[in-house]
């Protein structure tokens, strides 16, 4: 049996005829839980536009980086992931863990591979990760599953996390969702966002990644500018250095203004107040 069919055979109701974003961002990232087409779409996306796979690197590392100063320097122990995708490498639970190992981390994913191997990556753990196979646009579902409910205490503070997710939801309202989980956050909460951006993409790069992504079962691609990011997380006090260029926020080295604008994807990071 091939790879791509045992993989489907595990997750009877996986989509494997269309790509998926999910799985093709787990293939830029080396992992092994993708498909023929999502492979083949990923490489498309690398011949329109090489330095997308700046952009899984850099969106990833910000990610590890956003969630150890969470819970080193603000005593962060709670994380609400939304669209956390596919297990890969420097995931939330083992950043978290390293540092506080009774750390919370509720992952939410609707792809069925993801939710499939963040579950067998997991095993019984379920006191301090869940995994729940939800839409994200459904915030009511998404904090009253049993995997959020009862996993996260909501008189406490917890870290939303939105990476690489409100600039792919259908709405261009991203301030409008990321605020129903606002409201259910109390003060000391933290909300962080990655979203794509313009950098260094050309307006022929663009269009031809709309054009692949229309293919998908993500067919939207919101770019946003440094304000237009700010603007999707009023009520937070941004932690310095405010919105940038992913690379450019608290980096662990010295990366270069080229550098961080190849990624093409802005970072910030706020606390409720
Ligand atoms: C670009 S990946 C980002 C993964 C991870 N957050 C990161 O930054 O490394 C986007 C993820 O969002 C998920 N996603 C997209 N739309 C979603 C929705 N409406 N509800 C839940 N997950 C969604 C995809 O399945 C995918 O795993």
């Amino acid at each position: 049996m091939s790879r791509d069919a045992e993989l489907a055979a595990q997750v009877a109701h996986a989509d494997f005829n269309q790509p998926n974003i999910a799985r093709m961002y787990d293939y830029h990232l080396g992992g092994s839980a993708n498909f023929a087409v999502d492979r083949h779409t990923a490489e498309q996306a690398l011949r329109i536009a090489p330095q997308e796979l700046d952009y899984c690197w850099a969106n990833r590392a910000f990610l590890g980086r956003v969630v150890r100063t969470l819970v080193t320097e603000y005593g962060l122990d709670q994380f609400l992931d939304l669209g956390s995708g596919v297990p890969t490498v420097g995931n939330v639970h083992e950043i978290a863990h390293e540092h506080n190992p009774s750390a919370r981390v509720a992952y939410v994913d609707w792809e069925a591979i993801a939710c499939h191997h963040a579950r067998h990556l997991l095993g019984p753990d379920e006191w301090r990760v869940t995994v729940t196979e939800a839409d994200v646009c459904e915030p009511e579902v998404v904090l009253n599953a049993a995997g959020v409910a009862g996993l996260l205490d909501f008189t406490r503070p917890i870290a939303v996390l939105a990476f690489g997710i409100l600039d792919i939801i259908p709405t261009t309202d991203g301030a409008g969702l990321a605020a129903r989980y606002r409201d259910a956050c109390v003060s000391g909460s933290a909300l962080a966002v990655s979203n794509n951006a313009q950098l260094t993409r050309s307006d022929e790069e663009v269009a031809g990644l709309r054009a692949l992504l229309a293919n998908t079962s993500t067919p939207n691609l919101h770019l946003r500018t440094p304000e237009e990011v700010a603007a999707l997380m009023p009520g937070y006090t941004l932690l310095d250095p405010g919105v940038v260029p992913a690379p450019l926020w608290r980096p662990d080295r010295p990366v270069s203004e080229q550098e961080a604008r190849r990624g093409n994807v802005y970072g910030a990071v706020g606390i409720l107040r």
